[in-house]
């Protein structure tokens, strides 16, 4: 929550491009904010170098902009195309990036809720479904619904990038409502790091894990994959 009571939501669009459908719908979320949010783009993805876990302990500062900014964030809105049925490469870098090294994860713990705009039929629902996969891991806590998945984006965005679909801007307002609702519930019971971590499926089979298994999963001197 920032200085003045309102939550603050990180919004990321997983792609560079000028007239990008998934910046429109980041735009537009701005515009549907409920009362007691803000919301802040990070506008910085085509300036992250390609993940190198040589350079992980030292990264680039915009990775350190990155992870502060995440961790400066009471929840995290993600709006991102598909890419050949997944998450598209820059935005996956970027979520490795803020990742690591490991125990050092600026996206433990946050509330995150996605959105997708395709040019095609399944509006990016592939990448969605992935994203959520990815979350399991970095221990997020992804809102389940409603999901706001916009196929054919270019017939509800117009050439200035504005979203004029009505129905896909009362989603997004849904979207956030509830994002919104999440994250106030999650801040309020007030979960201790170690409570979730001990209650985490996938972190007690990995607190058991040998220091070779450990290794495996990536840990410096480990062989990583
Ligand atoms: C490399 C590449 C792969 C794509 N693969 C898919 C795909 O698997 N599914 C899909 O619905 N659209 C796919 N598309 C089309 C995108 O949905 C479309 O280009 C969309 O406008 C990209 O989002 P943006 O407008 O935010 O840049 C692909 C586009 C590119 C450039």
């Amino acid at each position: 929550m920032n200085k003045n009571g309102k939550i603050k939501i990180l919004g990321i669009a997983g792609s560079l491009r000028r007239g990008s459908y998934n910046k429109a719908i980041l735009k537009a979320a701005a515009e549907l904010l409920p009362i007691g949010s803000e919301l802040g783009i990070f506008e910085k993805l085509g300036e992250i170098p390609p993940f190198d876990q040589d350079q992980e302990n030292s990264p680039p500062p915009v990775v350190v902009d990155l992870k502060e900014q995440i961790r400066s964030t009471d929840a995290v809105l993600i709006a991102t195309p598909e890419y050949n049925y997944s998450v598209p490469g820059v935005l996956k870098n970027a979520i490795d990036w803020a990742s690591r090294p490991y125990g050092d994860s600026a996206w433990d713990r946050k509330p995150v809720a996605i959105m997708s705009a395709s040019s095609g039929m399944l509006g990016g629902a592939r990448a969605q479904y992935h994203l959520r996969q990815i979350f399991v891991f970095l221990n997020m806590f992804p809102l389940n619904g409603p999901e706001v998945i916009i196929p054919e984006a270019g017939a509800k965005i117009n050439v200035q990038g504005n979203l004029v679909d009505q129905y896909t801007r009362e989603k997004i307002a849904e979207l956030l409502q509830a994002l919104l609702e999440w994250t106030t519930r999650l801040e309020r019971a007030e979960i201790s790091p170690r409570e979730v971590t001990k209650g985490h499926p996938y972190r007690a089979a990995y607190a058991s894990q040998s220091d070779s298994e450990k290794k495996y999963m990536g840990e410096p001197g480990g062989v990583g994959r």
